[in-house]
């Protein structure tokens, strides 16, 4: 199917998505929103696809922010409206069940640092800028940017970030646990290429079921995470996937996952 907003890209296991409006900065409008939603849809659809990658087309920008003309003239309802739609797609990705990783080239502001925040794994050129600054527009983060970033870089970094609306390197998000890694400008397709063939290669329902372990754990008590770490680990004994693994290993031979 083809997008306005989006590009999509096959290689291997490993489908790119690519949000394509770089005159905007790659700014997230409603119509991207729902391509978005569509899009992590089908991929989570499609067992061929075993990890995603979320790119901005063009040099400058992952993404600027929610589409400020687009909400310039919202009422009330609409923004609820907006807000729900985005925070559905952040839902959407974060419980995708496949790896998703944020290649962030440039600017990641405003929705497109929730956008980023909603992935797994987030790559980052040294180049790239992050930042929240909805306050600067008498607006706040309404994709989720201030739960996501408070449990991932704690309260002291969501508040400052979200109050100041000031904008941080990629250096600085790593330190607050925002980024996964930071590489040279020149590295980055080489390392999010890497690190995604090495994703795509690794057992697909263990690694469903690494994330939603993490992910549950985040928000529930440790003795109820522990426990559904357990439940996970003994379903993993019933999969082909575990056999071939565990055969392949006593074997000295590499595993071939097929999901099963
Ligand atoms: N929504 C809508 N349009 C946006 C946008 C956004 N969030 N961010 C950038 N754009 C548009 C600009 O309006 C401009 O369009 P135009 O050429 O039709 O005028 C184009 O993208 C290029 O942006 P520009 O501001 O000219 O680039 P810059 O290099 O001078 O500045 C930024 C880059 C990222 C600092 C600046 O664009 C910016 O502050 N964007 C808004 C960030 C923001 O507040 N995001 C949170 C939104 S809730």
């Amino acid at each position: 199917m083809a997008y306005r907003n989006l590009e999509i890209a096959n290689r291997g296991a490993v489908r790119t998505i690519t949000v394509n409006r770089p005159d905007k900065l790659n700014a997230l409008n409603r119509e991207t929103l729902n391509e978005l939603t569509l899009a992590f849809t089908q991929a989570s659809q499609d067992d061929a696809v075993r990890v995603v990658v979320l790119a901005g087309a063009g040099e400058k920008a992952f993404v600027a922010g929610a589409d400020i003309a687009e909400m310039h003239g919202y009422s009330p309802v609409q923004a609820q409206g907006f807000s729900r739609t985005g925070q559905r797609l952040m839902s959407l990705i974060e419980r995708l069940g496949k790896p998703v990783i944020a290649r962030i080239q440039g600017f990641a502001l405003g929705g497109g640092m929730e956008l980023a925040m909603a992935c797994h794994l987030r790559i980052a050129s040294e180049k790239a800028k992050f930042g929240q600054p909805e306050i600067n527009l008498g607006l706040i983060p309404g994709f989720g940017g201030t739960q996501r970033l408070l449990r991932l870089a704690g309260r002291g970094a969501a508040l400052e970030l979200c109050l100041s609306g000031g904008l941080i390197n990629a250096q600085r998000a790593y330190e607050l646990g925002v980024v996964t890694r930071v590489v040279a400008a020149e590295a980055l397709d080489e390392t999010v290429d890497g690190l995604a063939d090495q994703l795509a290669q690794a057992a697909p329902l263990a690694a469903a079921a690494i994330l939603d372990a993490v992910l549950q754990g985040g928000e529930t008590t440790i003795d109820q995470g522990l426990e559904f770490e357990t439940q996970a680990f003994a379903l993993a004994f019933s999969t082909e996937d575990m056999r071939e693994g565990t055969t392949a290993f006593l074997e000295k031979r590499k595993a071939v996952f097929h999901g099963r």
